[in-house]
């Protein structure tokens, strides 16, 4: 069984990102600038928020963080996204979820101009997502994609079945792995028999939020099973929503939480605002 560890895929991302980062200073005598908007006190966003700032600094980039009270209306929130939207020297933005129950995610996600859209959530790059022609790949399904190429295990031809329809995760990974030529199960909490249905994957791709649920008599003998999500169990530990250690004695590779994906999200993201930095100078 192969442990499928997100670091050395990660920092081979950050380092190319590194390079693109000083060239990019050197060339515009400024360094590309993310800027986060976060609304609330929420303990995981603030710490996620937090993470994002350290990375962008250790690159070299520009960051803002830009933090609101939960009591901040929508309307003053827009008016913020806004200001960053006109700001020449803000490459990226994202907006931390999740928002307040005043905000409205049909209308939020097109606050943002699409060519600062360093989540890939605007319904514009959405779209182009799923038409195949995309500029911003989603960071946590692009960070999917990205570990199984560098661990060699091509989705060509295979099945993969994926557990979860949100639109951060779920719903782009299915785009992604259809374009790399994989038969696609897509599986949400209505899907009847789900055992059977994940029983058939070659690649196994969980993101249904739900604590440790996929023991090993939902996978494949020999399949990949990539663990997207992540929660603090009762004593505090960081834990997916696989069991691991139960469904490692079945696959033949499977990603650690923490460990796995997680970290490959965040380098996804300094990727995409290195990107957006350069496509807004036409580098
Ligand atoms: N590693 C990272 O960087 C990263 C990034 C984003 C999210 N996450 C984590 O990944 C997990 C999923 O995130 P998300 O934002 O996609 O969650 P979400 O919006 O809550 O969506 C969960 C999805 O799972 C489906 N589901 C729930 N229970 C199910 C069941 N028993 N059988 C089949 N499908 C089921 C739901 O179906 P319905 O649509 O029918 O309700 C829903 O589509 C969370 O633990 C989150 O913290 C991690």
């Amino acid at each position: 069984m192969i442990k499928l560890l997100g670091k050395p895929v990660a920092d081979s991302i950050l380092a190319k990102v590194l390079k693109r980062t000083q060239n990019f200073t050197q060339k515009w005598n400024r360094p590309p600038q993310l800027a986060v908007v976060i609304v609330g006190e929420d303990p995981a966003s603030i710490l996620y928020t937090r993470k994002k700032e350290q990375k962008a600094k250790e690159l070299g980039m520009d960051h803002r963080t830009i933090a609101l009270p939960a009591t901040a209306s929508p309307a003053f929130v827009y008016s913020v996204i806004q200001e960053l939207n006109q700001d020449r020297d803000v490459d990226g933005i994202l907006i931390q979820r999740p928002l307040p129950r005043s905000f409205f995610e049909g209308e939020v996600l097109f606050w943002i101009s699409p060519e600062k859209d360093v989540d890939a959530f605007h319904p514009l790059n959405a779209g182009k997502l799923f038409l195949g022609f995309p500029i911003f790949l989603p960071c946590t399904p692009s960070g999917v994609m990205t570990l199984l190429e560098y661990y060699q295990i091509s989705p060509r031809g295979k099945i993969a079945c994926v557990i979860g329809r949100s639109s951060i995760v779920g719903k782009p990974m299915v785009a992604l792995l259809t374009q790399a030529d994989a038969t696609v199960i897509h599986c949400n909490s209505k899907t009847p028999q789900l055992s059977k249905l994940t029983q058939q994957a070659d690649i196994l791709i969980v993101a249904a939020g739900k604590m440790e649920f996929i023991n090993k008599d939902y996978v494949q003998k020999g399949a990949t099973v990539i663990d997207v999500g992540i929660h603090r169990d009762s004593k505090g530990k960081i834990v997916g929503d696989v069991l691991f250690e139960d469904v490692a004695t079945k696959a033949s590779a499977i990603t650690p939480v923490p460990g796995g994906i997680g970290v490959m999200t965040i380098a996804l993201l300094m990727q995409n605002t290195i990107t957006a930095a350069e496509l807004r100078k036409k580098i």
